[in-house]
């Protein structure tokens, strides 16, 4: 069967209203706002307010990228939402997008932490590219201020609340661009996971488990580490499948989870930094929502532009992390 062609039409994102920066954490947990920016880059993050949920960021952010897109709704015949922080535990919060945008055909959730949209991506990539779907809408969807233990500052300072959500379509053009042609489309994407490392970064509660929702713990340093290496080493074999190097592509679209993460990994395959759309500091590490929410901010603040080549890479627990290569 001939693959069809997946190309991204629009972005969109959303951040909730109330913000905390870390002046205001430094009120509740034993912390500095010079130590928040020195080790990670964070100046403030985003709080849903009661009562305002994951979909409801996540149909703000999905509308945004609709409009984007010139299209509504019933044009959208697949929604794939990646989320560790869902309404309920059942169902997909990707069905409450799908009823209140009207989308058709089928709606799901993916689960893979902070490397969620990518996994997302690659899903709806498959669908499209098989002709299961003609137009997917991808989500990132987070409020990750429900799971924090907001005694524990080694973790609390770090996270976030938001959204950000593209749009994708297959078209009956023949097989992945090449890079060369300088046409835009999905090249490729790149997935992978351990599960030997499942404890350094998890939630301490789940539905089977402990019948609790459980908070964030994390073994930093050792995330940190696992972090750089295996970021780099995922965004440079993408790179070779395609015959391309770090100094090929125009912006790195990186997980917004430590700005000394983002640096050190850039180096390694070789773009500097003045090609990096970086908003960590704005928003703090969103989990599954920070790679689709900085690539909407770099595509409305002007600095991606049509025809760009992107690298999108990111990594969370499982350990699970992945890549992507696109032309806008
Ligand atoms: O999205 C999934 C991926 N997640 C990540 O990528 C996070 C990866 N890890 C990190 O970003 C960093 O490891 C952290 C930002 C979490 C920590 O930075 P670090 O440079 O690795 O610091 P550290 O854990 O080695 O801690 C250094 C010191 C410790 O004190 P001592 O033992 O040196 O006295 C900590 O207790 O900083 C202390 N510390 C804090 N101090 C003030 C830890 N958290 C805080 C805090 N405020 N919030």
């Amino acid at each position: 069967m001939t693959e069809r062609r997946v190309v991204a039409l629009g972005s969109g994102s959303y951040l909730p209203e109330k913000i905390l920066t870390n002046e205001e954490l430094s009120k509740i947990v034993d912390t500095t706002d010079d130590w928040i920016r020195e080790r990670t880059g964070i100046r403030k993050r985003h709080i849903a307010a009661e009562g305002e949920f994951t979909s409801h960021l996540a149909i703000k952010a999905a509308e945004r990228a609709l409009e984007a897109s010139g299209l509504t709704g019933p044009d959208i015949d697949l929604i794939v939402l990646a989320t560790t922080t869902p309404d309920n535990t059942f169902p997909a919060t990707a069905t409450r997008v799908q009823a209140a945008l009207k989308t058709k055909g089928f709606a799901f959730d993916v689960q893979s932490v902070c490397s969620g949209f990518l996994y997302a991506l690659s899903v709806a990539d498959a669908f499209l590219a098989r002709g299961q779907a003609k137009r997917a809408l991808v989500i990132g969807a987070e409020t990750y201020s429900r799971i924090l233990d907001w005694t524990e500052r080694e973790t609390c300072v770090l996270f976030g609340d938001g959204a950000g959500a593209v749009v994708l379509e297959g078209r009956e053009a023949v097989g992945a661009p090449t890079a060369a042609s300088g046409e835009p489309g999905i090249f490729g994407t790149l997935l992978r996971s351990d599960g030997n490392f499942y404890d350094i970064l998890y939630v301490d509660g789940g539905v089977s488990s402990t019948q609790t929702t459980g908070h964030l713990r994390m073994k930093g340093r050792e995330v940190f580490r696992h972090a750089v290496e295996k970021l780099s080493s995922v965004g440079e074999d993408l790179l070779a499948r395609h015959g391309l190097k770090g100094e090929d592509v125009d912006w790195i679209v990186p997980h917004q989870a430590n700005s000394r993460i983002i640096d050190s990994t850039a180096r390694r395959i070789g773009a500097s930094m003045d090609k990096v759309i970086l908003t960590v500091a704005e928003h703090g590490n969103t989990s599954a929502a920070s790679v689709p929410l900085a690539l909407d901010w770099g595509v409305r603040s002007g600095k991606i532009r049509k025809g760009d080549l992107l690298l999108l890479e990111a990594m969370g627990g499982g350990l699970s992390w992945g890549a992507a290569l696109l032309r806008w």
